[in-house]
């Protein structure tokens, strides 16, 4: 049983399956980046097991810097390669780190921090957003299914920034 703290299913990919049904509910209509991205890092903070922080670092043009997260504060500005996070946005691929402590150049903010998954949030047209972090302190804590979870969730994210970019012209 993977068991979620207001969530219970049999497998990973049916908790994720209503996680991104959850995100999809609560992010349907609202243009406001920050307000969806606190909601979606709270709602993910809640309903899985064993995290220690999750959130958002927006692109400013020239660097990530921290968005709403859960957990504890943060460092504040990543450069595009830097760490896990800066190694996401520079390739806009995903990193599914199984232990940071062997990831050359791992950023320690939070010590309890020992796997990481961070997702890049790419718009539709191309333009780099920025990452999805998520950070638990046991290491192998994330595997293929909350890769492909986690970039559901993301989606659903970005959904929303197009309703954005036409509520706004
Ligand atoms: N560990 C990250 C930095 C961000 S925090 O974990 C919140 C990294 O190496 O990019």
């Amino acid at each position: 049983m993977f068991a979620a703290s207001k969530i219970q299913t049999n497998s990973k990919p049916e908790t994720y399956a209503l996680l991104v049904a959850q995100a999809r509910g609560m992010l349907a209509g609202e243009p406001d980046r920050i307000a969806n991205a606190a909601n979606l890092s709270a709602l993910v903070f809640d309903a899985l097991p064993d995290l220690n922080w999750v959130g958002f670092y927006f692109f400013d043009g020239r660097e990530l810097v921290v968005g709403p997260y859960q957990g504890k504060p943060a460092c504040v500005r990543i450069a595009l390669g830097r760490g896990v996070c800066g190694t996401a946005a520079a390739t806009r691929s995903t990193q599914l780190v199984h232990d940071v402590h062997a990831f050359a150049g791992h950023i320690a903010c939070d010590s309890a921090s020992n796997a990481e998954i961070v997702v890049p949030i790419v718009a539709r047209d191309g333009t780099l957003v920025g990452v999805w972090d998520v950070d638990s302190p046991s290491v192998g804590r994330f595997d293929d299914d909350d890769r492909v979870g986690m970039e559901a969730l993301v989606r659903v994210f970005v959904d929303a920034l197009d309703h954005q970019a036409a509520a706004h012209g």
